[in-house]
């Protein structure tokens, strides 16, 4: 595992370089216990763990719904789905484990002959195991192939979309999902890069990025590459068409009285999730359960760094 050097000399004392256990831990599942106590779980229950990812809210939701419950968890990442069915595999007999996307929850669910679910959790964006895997090309803090695929079965990794995109397209992208107000600077050195050579790397897409920004932008808290790498992301994976989807039929799959928790970690996500239950409540089918929406507490953001842009909107159906 080979951590980016350059970064790390030009900003030695910011806060974005991660300490080692959280490079080596486990992901610290986010507003845990507001979630658990959101879906009022019950012995016997049916919930559905949308991003199951390593499992840290599908654990406890099964401490709750056993013995008769039964907890489904979807994720689209085969090596979420390996690592959390030992994890989880005290409860054997009790959950099962879908690789799938959550867009696709209605067929998964009819598949299993569940037509209704008394609970639905939606925890977006990426595991830290995802994250702290250099092969997945998630992060600028490790050296690694240009993937960002969730899905590793998925076509579009993010070389493609840096490699093949053109510089208004690629422009576009860091602007719209990474709101980031550098966006044409540096798409413009995207192009003038890859006409010398293909940008293959993690490190050399975040090199990239920091030599087309302003000397003065390079020297915050937040690693400049940070919202690119995010844009793409999200981008690679089509996280925000899938999520508007993918709420619509949990909804529509809940029992009366069943309850939808959705942690967002991005502006243009909550939205999505706030206009999605604006609209279902004023159709009659969900009352708000949080007008605004919950973020986590100092403590939990002191102990989880990853957990401060957390939002967690929570629903029920009626
Ligand atoms: C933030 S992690 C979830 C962490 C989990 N709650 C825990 O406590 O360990 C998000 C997970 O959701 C998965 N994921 C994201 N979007 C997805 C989608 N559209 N369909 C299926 N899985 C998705 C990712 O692969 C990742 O493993």
């Amino acid at each position: 595992m080979k951590i980016l050097e350059r970064p790390m000399k030009i900003l030695p004392k910011n806060s974005w370089v991660w300490t080692e256990e959280e490079e080596m831990g486990r992901h610290t599942p986010v507003m845990y216990s507001e979630v658990l106590s959101y879906l009022r779980l019950l012995p016997g229950m049916v919930i559905v763990d949308c991003t199951l990812g390593e499992g840290g809210h599908s654990e406890g939701i099964l401490r709750k719904i056993t013995p008769g419950g039964h907890l489904i968890g979807i994720d689209q990442d085969d090596d979420a789905l390996s690592a959390t069915r030992l994890r989880l595999s005290r409860h054997e007999g009790s959950f099962t484990l879908i690789r799938d996307n959550f867009q696709n929850i209605t067929d998964v669910l009819a598949e299993l002959e569940i037509n209704a679910m008394d609970g639905v959790v939606f925890d977006l964006g990426v595991s830290n195991m995802q994250l702290v895997t250099p092969e997945r090309g998630f992060s600028f803090q490790f050296e690694g192939p240009l993937n960002m695929r969730m899905d590793k079965h998925a076509q579009i990794t993010a070389f493609d979309l840096v490699n093949n995109l053109s510089e208004e397209e690629i422009a576009n992208v860091i602007y719209t999902f990474g709101q980031e107000r550098y966006s044409r600077r540096i798409a413009s050195r995207i192009i003038t890069e890859r006409s010398r050579h293909v940008i293959t790397t993690t490190k050399q897409l975040a090199d990239i990025v920091v030599d087309s920004l302003p000397v003065k932008e390079r020297y915050k808290k937040i690693h400049p590459a940070t919202r690119t790498f995010m844009a793409l992301r999200i981008a690679v994976n089509r996280e925000l068409e899938v999520l508007q989807s993918g709420l619509t039929q949990a909804i529509e799959l809940l029992k009366p009285g069943g309850i939808i928790c959705v942690i967002s970690f991005h502006s243009l996500e909550d939205r999505i999730v706030k206009y999605e239950f604006k609209n279902q409540a004023g159709k009659g089918r969900l009352k708000i359960i949080t007008k605004k929406p919950l973020v986590p507490t100092h403590e939990e953001i002191e102990n989880n760094r990853k957990s401060r842009s957390a939002k967690l909107r929570v629903a029920e159906k009626l």
